[in-house]
């Protein structure tokens, strides 16, 4: 007779590969858009492999939540025949267990430092305004993702410059300091950012 610890060890057992399945099935979903392992190969496509788990999560609530806008984009690579979508309906359709596991499964990833054509006068005002006013959350030079904010050295250019208008629009939220901060640029300030996480080796 099996003891019945066992049978719940053998239950956890199949709960534990049921849903590593179904998380396998929307991983595929989400690489159909962001890259194979969540490297994006696509300029106006953020990266999304090795930012921290947390923050990553984060992103995925405030989707679901619909306060940080969201752009209709076409898949890229496999049947990319599906239907545009955004991700506030991407998040919508996730549980909270969803959002937790694919935060930890893209963090595990690493993050791919895309390769681009910058401006190096540009980049040079960029790292002057980025030690004074963003280096204190994004440390490294926006590489680390250990810290409580997004990995801004090596995302793509476009989608850094359209992150920041919508900052600076006030659709999407950010952190007071970092308003503080933002609303002071100007637009070749803003320029010269992007030019800097584009240029950190
Ligand atoms: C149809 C294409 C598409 C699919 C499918 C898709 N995404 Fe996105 N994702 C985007 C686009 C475009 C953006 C950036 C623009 C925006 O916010 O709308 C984005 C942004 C993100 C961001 C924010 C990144 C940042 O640095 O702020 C995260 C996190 C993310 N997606 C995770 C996922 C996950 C996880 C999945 C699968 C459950 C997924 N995406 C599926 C297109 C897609
Ligand atoms: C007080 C800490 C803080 C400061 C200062 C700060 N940031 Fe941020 N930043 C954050 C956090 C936290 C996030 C994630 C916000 C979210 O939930 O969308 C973020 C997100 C971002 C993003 C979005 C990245 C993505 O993948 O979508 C950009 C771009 C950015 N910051 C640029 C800057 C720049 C440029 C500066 C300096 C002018 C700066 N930040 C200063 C904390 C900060």
């Amino acid at each position: 007779m099996l003891k019945r610890s066992m049978v719940i060890a053998v239950l956890i057992c199949i709960g534990g590969v049921a849903q590593a399945a179904g998380i396998d099935a929307i991983v595929k979903d989400c690489e159909g858009c962001h890259g194979a392992n969540g490297a994006s190969q696509w300029s106006d496509m953020p990266t999304i492999a090795g930012i921290s788990a947390g923050v990553h999560a984060d992103y995925l609530f405030t989707y679901r939540d619909k306060a940080r806008p969201c752009t209709k984009s076409k898949y890229r690579q496999g049947d990319t025949k599906r239907p545009e979508t955004d991700m506030c309906a991407v998040a919508s359709k996730l549980s909270d267990a969803d959002i937790e596991a694919l935060a930890a499964h893209f963090a595990a990833k690493p993050f791919v430092r895309a390769k681009q054509t910058f401006d190096p006068a540009k980049a040079a005002a960029g790292q002057k305004i980025h030690a004074r006013d963003c280096e204190k959350c994004h440390s490294g030079n926006g590489k680390k993702a250990a810290d409580d904010a997004s990995i801004l050295a090596g995302q793509w250019m476009p989608y850094l410059k359209s992150a920041m208008a919508e900052f600076n629009s006030g659709k999407r939220p950010q952190p007071k300091k970092m308003k503080e901060k933002m609303d002071k640029l100007k637009a070749d300030e803003i320029e010269a950012l992007v030019h800097f996480y584009a240029s950190v080796p």
